[in-house]
């Protein structure tokens, strides 16, 4: 099988290509990435010299471009994990994330339909479930939640999980959704809670916490979020959503001070900054189906994933370190010089 993984410079995408490779060798994949601030060639450095393994540079949302690769290469499986994923950029520039999460994902499908795909996966997340209430911690977000988004991030991703399920049900495109909760791990771009944490404590820079560091994320470590999106893709049935989660739920606070202690840094680092505007309270998964119907289940506790994430930013300094000297040093001083 040919399989076409959009995104594979990122986080999530660059843990799926190592997990492609390593589980299914039998297979040939091909990856497409625009390289935007978030795209790193050094995350594919393990598979990219592979045989059964091509990148290619280009934009999802550029018809023209992603036509013109599908006559040609004609995949089998469409995983896309292509999409503008920082809720903060959001608020400050919300219109790449339509362009991208939106346009690109209904550019994809057409192609889909077009080339007769048998397969098209869209990795989305929990957040298009808007969030929970602190204070019941009895209730969870099922496939039946009701979409009711906060940012223009989650609205984005509300609107191609819309649209997938549009091309399901109009054109009978085989699709599939899986909406998984915050990852943590190896590659993990350094504007994102743990991976700033971690490399801002170990330059003993200020950690900035929003808010009061109560809100509650549900945190999965990556290699279990590929394991279930290579199972929905392959196996799962046509049409379906599958939440992907494995009830670990912590406040924020506690992650960063979970993250100080494996690094033996003092509390004095945290420094609580103004809210995120419209910042949500709480995720959490309820994960049911994609077990009963799959058999899939987590096999990374919190704590073990959190020391190995930790252990792999200070193994991996180089990596970090790039991205740090490069666009991002703009970033930091843009989003948090004033708060
Ligand atoms: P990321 O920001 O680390 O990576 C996104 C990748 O997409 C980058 O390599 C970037 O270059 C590429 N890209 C952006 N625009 C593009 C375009 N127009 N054409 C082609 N490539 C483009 O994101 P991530 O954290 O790896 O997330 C991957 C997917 O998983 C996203 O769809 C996100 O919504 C979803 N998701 C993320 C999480 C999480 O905790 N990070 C949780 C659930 C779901
Ligand atoms: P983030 O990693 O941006 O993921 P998401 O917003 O998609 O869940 O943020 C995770 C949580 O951490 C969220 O509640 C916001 C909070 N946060 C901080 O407190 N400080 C920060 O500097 C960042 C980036 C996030």
């Amino acid at each position: 099988m040919k399989i076409l993984i959009t995104g594979g410079a990122g986080f999530i995408g660059a843990n799926f290509c190592e997990y492609e490779l390593a589980h299914h060798p039998e297979d040939t994949y091909l990856c497409v990435d625009a390289l935007t601030y978030a795209g790193n060639l050094a995350s594919l450095e393990k598979v990219l010299s592979l045989p059964n393994f091509t990148f290619v540079r280009g934009d999802i949302a550029d018809r023209a471009f992603i036509n013109d690769l599908f006559a040609r290469e004609k995949p089998d499986i469409v995983a896309n994990f292509a999409a503008e994923s920082h809720v903060d950029r959001s608020v400050t520039d919300p219109e790449v994330f339509l362009r991208t999460n939106i346009i690109g994902t209904q550019v994809l499908m057409d192609a889909c339909r077009q080339y007769g795909v048998g397969r098209f996966h869209q990795v989305s997340t929990d957040e298009v479930y808007g969030d929970l209430p602190l204070d019941r911690p009895d209730l969870f977000f099922t496939e039946q939640t009701p979409l009711h988004t906060s940012s223009p991030y989650s609205a984005s991703k509300a609107s191609a999980d819309l649209l997938v399920l549009a091309y399901a049900r109009t054109f009978k495109l085989p699709v599939s959704i899986t909406r998984c909760s915050n990852n943590y791990g190896p590659y993990h771009f350094p504007e994102k809670l743990i991976p700033l944490m971690i490399t801002r404590a170990l330059a003993d820079q200020s950690l900035p916490v929003y808010g009061k560091g109560e809100n509650v994320r549900d945190w999965l470590y990556v290699e279990d979020h590929c394991s279930a999106i290579d199972l929905v893709m392959r196996k799962g049935r046509a049409g379906e959503v599958y939440n992907v989660g494995g009830h670990n739920e912590r406040a924020n606070i506690d992650v960063v001070k979970a993250i100080l202690r494996e690094l033996d840094k003092p509390e004095t680092l945290i420094t609580f900054v103004t809210d995120r505007p419209g910042h949500d309270m709480r995720y959490a998964i309820d994960p049911s189906k994609i077990n009963a119907e799959l058999g899939w289940l987590p096999t990374t506790r919190f704590e073990d994933g959190i020391r190995h994430t930790v252990q792999w930013y200070l193994d991996n300094r180089k990596w970090w370190e790039n991205i740090l000297a490069g666009e991002y040093q703009h970033y930091y001083t843009a989003m948090y010089g004033n708060r």
